[in-house]
């Protein structure tokens, strides 16, 4: 068996690789890896085939794959020493859509540093999350004590669609002791975390119809109900006087007794002055226990362009966040009859599910947990991690889970809070990353003495 490196060894492998795994996220973000139907799957495979290259030059034996019309993953894997545990390393090399790029400061797909950032789509979600586990891999080498298997998806923006279909058929290659998943969040910079709870996701569609075609506004507004009108009412019943979601019938669970920081949270988000914080308890309990609903979007006549009419129909993109505990079919069943029951004016009212994902609670009692610890403390100079929950999700979490029952599972975050994840302008702390290449170092070094 290998002799784990000393702590002084592993800080001073992981300097040395650091320029180069810079280098190498640079040219990973400069592939526009869109994992959204309308746009070119060719980069998402040219990220993959990247990944795959540089999985392959750590000595991995790699692959990659992929299910009917899903996008390509890579896996890589090295067998563990006789008596070593094996532990899985996921991350997903797809990104989200640039949006406008007006907005962004410099080039999306180009990385560019900026008082100690780097910014770029994907640079911290997930393209840091690929490049910490090659950082680990170049940092320890043939000193690696464990066996590893690395799984990097391509379509996590996407909703992993064929995600179970590719565990199930790779179930084999990818069964591991500890499952690593570094795609959540730090809780501020200079302090890490381990994420515990995440919240699900349950997208849906709801349509009001009051009319079979536009008819003019003057003519019959007065006594005829337009859709537009109808629909705000609807959507303005959603939520009670104090911004809480008001659907009846949804789990709320207690929360952590950690205290958010109401000016962070409010800077953080970029809220305006004079606006107020919506929903009852505390802050962490209405971002990671509690139910939200926020409307996303809505299909209506543009308001330049629009005529001097009622309108026949319109559609809002509703997100419900639902909390550990939750299931989110029975989510959408109260979100839904809520809906259906609140119609105004008799109007038709139909909804129908985007996508739904689940919510998930990680035990903590293992001993990978208690080695991963000691390893963000190590890493950020004697800073205790914080357990955290995550208001976003990662419904595949609870699919690991399950396929896994076996396996420790530890979420690790790539961001902080002003990261700016799926917004423009994302960035990475460059300190932090150095950060969170040598914590999944230490973790790897530290993990060969875990007992299978
Ligand atoms: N990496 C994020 C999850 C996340 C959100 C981490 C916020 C840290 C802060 C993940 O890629 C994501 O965006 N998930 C989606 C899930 C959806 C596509 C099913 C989400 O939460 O919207
Ligand atoms: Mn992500």
């Amino acid at each position: 068996m290998t002799a784990p490196l000393t702590e002084p060894d592993v800080r001073a492998a992981v300097d040395r690789v650091l320029p180069g795994v810079l280098e190498d996220l640079r040219r990973l973000v400069a592939i526009p890896s869109v994992s959204f139907p309308e746009f070119d799957r060719r980069h998402v495979q040219q990220s993959a085939e990247l990944t795959e290259q540089l999985l392959r030059d750590c000595g991995l034996q790699t692959q990659i794959v992929s299910a009917g019309e899903g996008q390509p993953a890579v896996i890589g894997r090295r067998p563990a020493p006789p008596g070593a545990p094996t532990v899985l390393l996921y991350a997903h090399h797809d990104v989200q859509p640039p949006g406008d790029p007006a907005v962004w400061q410099s080039e999306p797909f180009t990385v560019t540093e900026r008082d100690g950032r780097l910014y770029g789509r994907g640079v911290a979600d997930d393209k840091a999350g690929v490049m910490a586990h090659v950082a680990a891999l170049r940092a320890l080498g043939d000193q690696l004590g464990v066996g590893v298997v690395v799984f990097v998806e391509g379509e996590e923006e996407y909703g992993s669609q064929t995600l179970e279909e590719l565990l199930q058929r790779h179930r084999d290659t990818l069964t591991a002791d500890v499952i690593v998943i570094a795609d959540s969040a730090n809780w501020d910079v200079g302090v890490p975390a381990l994420t515990t709870s995440l919240r699900g996701i349950v997208n849906l569609f709801v349509e009001v119809r009051t009319l079979e075609s536009a008819v003019h506004s003057g003519m019959f507004g007065g006594a005829v109900p337009d859709a537009l009108t109808v629909l705000s009412r609807l959507l303005a019943t959603l939520h009670d006087e104090a911004g809480d979601v008001a659907v009846p019938g949804l789990v709320h669970r207690p929360a952590a007794p950690l205290e958010y920081p109401v000016d962070r949270l409010r800077a953080e988000a970029g809220m305006r002055e004079g606006v107020q914080l919506i929903g009852t308890g505390s802050l962490v309990e209405r971002l990671w226990t509690r139910p939200s609903l926020s409307v996303l979007g809505i299909d209506a006549p543009s308001a330049g362009e629009a005529a001097n009419a009622l309108v026949p129909s319109a559609r809002a993109k509703l997100s419900l966040r639902i909390p550990p505990g939750e299931d989110p079919k029975s989510a959408y069943n109260a979100v839904t009859a809520h809906l259906q029951a609140h119609a105004p004016w008799g109007a038709e009212v139909t909804v129908s599910l985007e996508a739904d994902g689940a919510p998930c609670v990680i035990d903590t009692t293992g001993p990978a947990y208690q080695i991963a610890r000691a390893a963000l403390r190590q890493a950020w100079d004697g800073v205790d991690p914080v357990d955290i929950g995550l208001g976003g999700s990662i419904p595949f979490i609870a699919t690991f889970q399950e396929m896994f029952p076996g396996a420790e599972i530890l979420v690790t975050g790539m961001g902080d809070p002003t990261s700016n994840l799926h917004g423009p302008n994302e960035s990475i702390d460059l300190g932090e990353f150095r950060r969170i290449c040598l914590a999944e170092t230490l973790l790897l070094n530290n993990l060969a003495s875990l007992e299978r």
